[in-house]
């Protein structure tokens, strides 16, 4: 049997990138064979094994033909006569369908190197269309090395054009989706994985309602960007160029959904968009299965972000409602990310990128007020129950008086 090293350790080896896990291909050997050596199945009809020590992938060589729609559909043909040409050809892009020996001596039969030079994106062979999730991949791909210079190029995204419409995306389970969509939204230019989907109709498919904020104007007094689609991608962008967490660069792509929904003949104003962005937020959330902290944290960015940009206007007893949404007591952490959203939503502007966000400040200066309050005395004092509840509230409006007096001082 030979054993070479595939896909994107030898892609991100020739980029000069740190390699972080190894995939193996496995020609000219059974499955028979793999077990003896003391490889470990990874599945039942799948043959892929992991190494007995080092725990890395190896799979068979072999060719995939399409039995069916969706993932489930597939039919694997692996066997010893399957070569590693014909197993390279059934891979997504050329740059990822390149192997290596132990002697670091490439085979690299569609030009995978070319590519690289080039910065191309490029799909191998027609094969690409047999896993509708390479849509997702490819423009994962343009996130991460738009900072290279990397394109899709034209005749891969008329392919993903195709593969958008024919239906095929919405044979992709939540769970394969969200993967891809989490994982492209923490690369270097996050904006570019929407930007791409947009262009090959993918958004349209995946999430009308995000597609749906391109071509809606704001008004230009705050928002010199005036389309909705673009400030989304700047808050974005912004959110990656400051290095946030997932649950706030989901929160950020999602946050001014409600603006898609407004009737024409009210633009460029968007009345109550936050609350009338809610069932759409709800429903992206629940599309990909997002994870708790994520669709919460959408959700409330959603409700409350101009509270965040009006922070230091709000009165006390307002102040108080949004800090007790947050549960801030319990939740700290959860009412910081809210923060950072909002700083990027108000940076996600144009030229408005290093404005200062004094709103931040102000509401951790708040959360700390409120949180001041203690409740032992409260109990000496003898309430207990919903009073003591009503009792704590009181203190705590005082205490946010006192802070919002202070600070306007
Ligand atoms: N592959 C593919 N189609 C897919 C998934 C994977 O053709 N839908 C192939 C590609 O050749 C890819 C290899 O399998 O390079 C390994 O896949 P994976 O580990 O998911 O991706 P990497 O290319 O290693 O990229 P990453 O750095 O994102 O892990």
């Amino acid at each position: 049997m030979q054993i070479y090293k595939v896909g994107g350790a030898v892609r991100d080896r020739l980029l000069g990138k740190p390699v972080t896990d190894i995939d193996w291909v496995v020609v000219g050997a059974t499955t028979e064979e793999m077990l003896a050596k003391g490889f470990r199945p990874v599945g039942a009809d799948f043959p892929v094994f992991l190494h007995p020590k080092s725990g890395e992938e190896y799979a068979l060589a072999r060719t995939e033909r399409k039995s069916g729609r969706g993932y489930g559909g597939f039919t694997f043909h692996a066997s010893p006569e399957v070569t590693l040409e014909e197993d390279l050809i059934r891979r997504d892009l050329t740059i990822n369908a390149m192997a290596e020996d132990d002697q670091q001596n490439l085979t690299d039969p569609y030009h995978g190197q070319r590519d690289l030079e080039a910065r191309l994106l490029r799909h191998v062979s027609p094969a690409f269309a047999e896993d509708p999730l390479r849509v997702l991949r490819v423009a994962r791909f343009a996130a991460r090395y738009a900072g290279l210079g990397f394109t899709v190029a034209p005749e891969t995204l008329d392919l993903m054009r195709q593969l958008s419409e024919s239906g095929e995306l919405e044979a992709l389970t939540a769970e394969r989706s969200w993967k891809e969509i989490s994982r492209a939204l923490m690369e270097d230019q996050p904006q570019v994985f929407i930007e791409v989907l947009r262009e090959c109709g993918a958004l349209k498919v995946l999430m009308p309602e995000v597609d749906a904020l391109f071509g809606v104007p704001q008004p230009e007094a705050h928002h010199p960007e005036i389309d909705t689609g673009v400030h989304t991608l700047s808050v974005l962008e912004q959110a990656a160029r400051h290095k946030q967490p997932l649950t706030v660069r989901w929160a950020c792509l999602l946050h001014d959904l409600g603006k898609g929904l407004t009737p024409e003949e009210e633009w460029p104003r968007h009345i109550a968009h936050e609350h009338k962005g809610l069932k759409l937020i709800k429903a992206v959330n629940e599309r990909f299965k997002a994870p708790k902290d994520c669709q919460e944290l959408a959700l409330l960015v959603g409700k409350y972000h101009t509270h965040g940009h009006r922070a230091l206007e709000l009165k006390p007893s307002t102040l108080l409602e949004l800090l007790q949404s947050f549960d801030v007591y319990r939740r700290p952490q959860r009412f910081e990310e809210f923060i950072a959203a909002c700083e990027m939503d108000a940076r996600g502007r144009k030229g408005l990128e290093q404005r200062s966000y004094p709103q931040a400040d102000y509401l951790r200066g708040a959360a700390n007020a409120a949180r001041t309050v203690a409740v032992q005395p409260l109990l000496e004092n003898g309430f207990k129950g919903p009073e003591l509840g009503e009792a704590i509230k009181r203190e705590r409006l005082k205490a946010l008086k006192t802070y919002k007096e202070a600070a306007s001082a």
